[in-house]
């Protein structure tokens, strides 16, 4: 079995007590009952809906091999102060006994694409730990990083935030020798005011850059001079820049799209290679780079990575392609349902504009952006121009946010727009056929997954 602890390596990190347990192993960590791997520790933190105090029982029974707690006690338990507290223990103790090189991402969208990617090329060459999903909050990360084994060659870590200070306490634990940021754009512009402060807030990362440790950035955003000045400020030695711009280290040129394939030709050292992805899309270009600049950092032939990367694929609700039907005239659908800013409306109508309809008509349905505060109207109103070069005949909008871009684009261009996904799920019923083009794109809070899983059910046969 896989040991990531003993039970005195956690009552150590953790200064914690127990009653029994002696010689214990524990080869997974969960703070989900309902999700324990072999010999698992539980750990009760207390979550934004549930305590996991609630559900100690039920793991134990479930057959966690222990329960660390902040209160209540007996067999199997290990009682600390503060049960998170004890997950950050555990991943610093994680941390600092691996001998992995460790990747920092962070960024306004593209993190979770991006940190995917680091992790493709890296399981090329060697054992990789990578965060799953979007595990990248202040629980998120800890659970990461304690559940890396110290075999680990590679880590790779996403860091998110919604607030000032928070990528800075997470990136002090994770440490990472290469700390990337995907972009600066208008997310969660609510708790920040400004886009400079949101660039301020990514620039945290450097905090916990190990010394001696790279900045990657991507130098395709107005934010870039205050990244810049940022890691100057916090004496980060190396930086190394990539996108479209001029002059950057890692130069992304020739970028072509095909309805399912981007190609670029990517100059570094003057040396120029050829990118080829499985996947379309300029920001997946941006993303792919950032993956090939961190894996040569951290020793990996560039050839090596690129041959990795051809194989990197999408996951659900970030621009997964589902084909229905039958093959003449199949519904194409894009899965986008997971989230949206502003950089990734642009960059999914944009992607979108290239795609041909296999026989009938594009249509786009957009949910609101959430969480922009007070220049949410304008940010909406301001899609305008990528909705109509997209080349979209048929525009659905969901959500009381949207109304902005309805009133931009002129109402009685606007087919429907509902203020729930529950209410559009009908109207698409009725408008979709075969043979149409449908990007489906929105903040995960309007909920256009249902609405995706609808289509699918409704044109997912033969
Ligand atoms: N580099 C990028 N710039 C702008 N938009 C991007 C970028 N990468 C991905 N996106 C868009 O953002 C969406 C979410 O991507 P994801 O990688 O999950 O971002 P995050 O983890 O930062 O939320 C994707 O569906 C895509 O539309
Ligand atoms: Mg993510």
């Amino acid at each position: 079995m896989l040991s990531l602890f003993t039970v005195e390596e956690v009552l150590a990190a953790t200064h914690g007590a127990t009653e029994d347990l002696a010689g214990a192993q524990f080869g997974s960590i969960s703070i989900d009952s309902r999700e324990l791997g072999p010999d698992a520790l539980f750990v009760a933190i207390k979550g934004d809906r549930f305590d996991g105090h609630d559900f100690v029982e039920q793991a134990l029974q479930s057959g966690a091999a222990a329960a660390l707690v902040s209160r209540g006690g007996g067999a199997q338990h290990i009682v600390v102060p503060d049960a998170l507290d004890g997950l950050r223990d555990l991943a610093r103790a994680a941390r600092s006994c691996s001998r992995a090189i460790i990747v920092g991402v962070t960024g306004s969208a593209g993190k979770t694409t991006t940190k995917e990617a680091i992790r493709t090329v890296f399981e090329a060459v060697g054992e990789t730990h990578a965060s799953i999903k979007s595990f990248n909050n202040h629980w998120g990360v800890p659970l990461m990083l304690a559940r890396m084994p110290a075999s680990a060659q590679f880590g790779v870590f996403e860091m998110g935030m919604s607030g000032p200070g928070e990528i800075r306490s997470l990136t002090q634990l994770v440490r990472p020798h290469i700390a990337v940021i995907t972009t600066i754009a208008a997310a969660h512009l609510e708790a920040f005011g400004s886009l400079e402060g949101i660039a301020r807030a990514k620039a945290e990362i450097f905090a916990g850059l190990e010394p001696g440790g790279t900045a990657v950035l991507n130098a395709d955003h107005p934010q870039l001079g205050g990244l810049l000045d940022q890691a100057s400020a916090d004496g980060v030695g190396n930086i190394v820049t990539y996108g479209e711009a001029r002059g950057v280290d890692w130069q992304i040129l020739d970028v072509h799209m095909a309805a399912d394939k981007s190609f670029a030709s990517i100059e570094h050292d003057g040396v120029r290679h050829s990118l080829v992805l499985n996947v379309p899309g300029r920001h997946m270009v941006a993303n792919a780079t950032a993956a090939l600049a961190a894996a040569y950092l951290a020793g990996v032939e560039i050839n090596v990575a690129l041959r990795a990367l051809a194989g990197f694929a999408l996951q659900a609700g970030r621009g997964k392609r589902l084909v229905l039907g039958p093959d003449e005239t199949p519904l194409l659908l894009i899965d986008e349902s997971y989230n949206a800013n502003i950089a990734s409306m642009r960059a999914a109508l944009d992607v979108f504009a290239a795609q041909q309809a296999p026989l009938g008509r594009k249509v786009v349905v957009l949910g609101d952006m959430l969480e922009l505060g007070a220049q949410s109207a304008s940010l909406h109103a301001s899609l305008g121009d990528a909705v109509l070069t997209s080349g979209a005949e048929r525009i659905y909008l969901v959500g009381p946010a949207m109304d902005a871009l309805a009133e931009e684009l002129g109402r009685d261009q606007v087919t429907a727009h509902t203020k729930t996904a529950a209410e559009m799920a009908p109207i698409l019923r009725n408008d979709l056929a075969y043979g149409d083009a449908v990007i489906v794109k929105g903040s995960n809070g309007v909920g256009l997954s249902t609405i995706v899983e609808n289509i699918a059910k409704q044109f997912g046969r033969n």
